[in-house]
């Protein structure tokens, strides 16, 4: 039987670090940052990648560990309840609608990819990841439907279809457990997993040495140093793209800004510690990224096929056309390529299931539906948004479009949001006092500083920047400024615009306008019947 929603808590302290670190290591550890610190010359993208963490990923993630505990011993546990219970104020809950649909949009074409993952790991074992034996991105396009609308609706061990049905069945399944029988279960077992393998696919590449001799120049070595080599630092930072990427992937990669840890935290206890769970949360992930995910990527690649193989490869096709090309050539490379599928496939379930949470959790509360109810409302909602994607897979063009209109714009309005709400809405002092109740570690003062003043301007900074760069497609030049829409915005109103862009953004309208929706039916329910504190007793 699944916990109503007054029950749901988790069991431990570790699982709950383990169900944070679980969300936020994910495919952007293993795939998408080493691909961008290969992009942007190692040296420089670490420096502004760690000032990131430092200045919004950490302390974004304090904030939402701070509000998320308050909220859920209010009795809340969604962004909009929480937002509600903490200000007070009848327009505070619609502040909280990125919280609800961020999440869910990005579930959509996150577990399109995770049934990437299983099916990469299934056709690897059975050798069957190629065309021809050696057609890796025939096979890709095939798999994936990248290659053209709707061939990737197809059921069979060589098309995607069963493994997003398989994907699909376990994500709800575990969702529907709950917070500790499913959730924190998964984690539990699956964080260790991955961590695991994740080492020993770090051995092998680290034990490749020199792989064709007739290529000395590629090795461990050169691999290792193509991407970590600090290359020109200064000239690396002048470049606005490059904290704009460094930013970018703090937020996916931590989670931050998503909704997901708000929601998690609202069930943690009353006096539950929040500032060394965040932190340990933080550095688990910054582990999995910078000391796994950024030691096999990008030099296992660059060993056997050099910078050809790197340059210019999205992240994507790094992770599934390149990859199993090296892996290919390796002695017992199929097992090792199966267990690297296995490996994202792991990340991605605990990330996938943290993103469906928050909607559970708005969707219970705010609704006053049970478990049953919840799970099959999201699953409709999100299966919509999935087969969307799945069947408008050419170039997998919705999939791109929602990850850049909610996957990216959304989450610095969000961290925005929270910084702003805890920073001047309730007010530094009280959420200062909020962070250290239970405590087992203080943080260092000059952290009130940063979180009232310098994460909101660096935030605001960086996104003003994104929006110039990405959306109105300024050329960064003073001397000779270009303004050229980019391709998201060309894509919408250009002279050729994309109707599958323009169908996805109609897409992402509906859903946020039926979240708007849900939220106006929550406010007068919480109004008239606000759900219990936690601990309180049970009627
Ligand atoms: N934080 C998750 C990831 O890195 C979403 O993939």
């Amino acid at each position: 039987m699944a916990d109503t929603p007054h029950q749901e808590a988790w069991s431990s302290r570790l699982g709950v670090i383990l169900a944070v670190a679980g969300s936020a290591v994910g495919l952007g550890n293993f795939l998408r940052f080493p691909g961008l610190a290969a992009q942007y010359g190692g040296g420089a993208f670490m420096i502004a990648y760690f000032a990131a963490l430092l200045l919004i990923g950490i302390p974004i993630g304090w904030v939402e560990w701070s509000l998320g505990r308050e909220g859920g011993r209010q009795g809340y546990h969604s962004t909009a309840g929480i937002f509600h219970a903490l200000l007070k104020k009848p327009w505070a809950r619609y502040l909280g609608v990125i919280g609800f649909f961020t999440p869910v949009v990005i579930y959509m074409y996150y577990v399109y990819v995770e049934a990437w993952c299983l099916g990469y790991a299934v056709n690897a074992l059975l050798g069957t990841l190629s065309v021809g034996g050696k057609n890796f991105g025939d096979f890709f396009a095939q798999f994936t439907g990248a290659g053209q609308d709707g061939v990737a609706l197809r059921f069979s061990l060589r098309d995607v279809g069963i493994f997003v049905l398989i994907v699909y069945v376990l994500n709800f399944y575990f969702i529907y457990r709950g917070i500790s029988k499913g959730i924190e279960k998964v984690c539990t077992y699956a964080m260790p997993a991955l961590i695991f393998i994740a080492i020993i696919i770090l051995i092998r590449v680290m034990t490749l040495g020199t792989p064709d001799p007739a290529k000395p120049d590629q090795n461990v070595l050169t691999g290792l140093g193509y991407l970590w080599n600090p290359g020109d630092v200064a000239k690396g930072l002048k470049n606005p793209e490059l904290w704009l990427a460094a930013a970018g992937q703090i937020f996916f990669s931590l989670s931050v800004g998503f909704g997901v840890i708000i929601t998690y935290a609202s069930y943690l206890k009353s006096q539950d510690d929040v500032v060394l769970s965040g932190l340990t949360a933080s550095a688990a992930n910054e582990f999995c990224e910078v000391g796994l995910g950024g030691l096999i990527t990008v030099p296992a690649a660059f060993m056997f096929l050099g910078t050809a193989g790197i340059v210019g490869q999205g992240t994507f096709a790094l992770g599934f056309n390149v990859l199993p090309e090296v892996f290919v050539r390796m002695p017992a490379g199929h097992l090792f390529a199966s267990i690297f599928f296995i490996l994202l496939f792991l990340a991605a379930i605990t990330s996938s299931l943290s993103m469906l949470q928050p909607g559970i959790a708005f969707l219970e509360e705010g609704l006053g539906i049970g478990r049953k109810a919840s799970v099959a409302l999201l699953g409709f909602v999100t299966g919509i948004g999935t087969l969307f994607v799945w069947y408008f897979s050419k170039d997998l063009k919705a999939m791109d479009t929602m990850d850049f209109w909610v996957g990216t714009l959304m989450l610095f309005v969000q961290a925005t949001i929270l910084v702003v709400i805890f920073g001047w809405g309730i007010g530094v002092e009280r959420g200062w006092a909020l962070m250290h109740e239970g405590a087992e570690m203080r943080v260092p003062n000059f952290y009130k500083f940063v979180l009232k003043y310098i994460t909101p301007t660096f935030l605001i900074g960086v996104f003003v920047m994104w929006v110039l760069k990405n959306v109105a497609g300024w050329n960064f030049s003073f001397a000779t400024p270009e303004f050229k829409p980019s391709g998201y915005v060309e894509d919408l109103i250009g002279q050729h615009p994309s109707w599958v862009a323009r169908l996805t953004v109609a897409f992402i309208v509906i859903v946020t306008g039926f979240a708007l929706l849900l939220i106006n039916i929550a406010g007068k329910r919480w109004e008239t019947n606000p759900p219990r504190p936690r601990n309180s007793p049970t009627p």
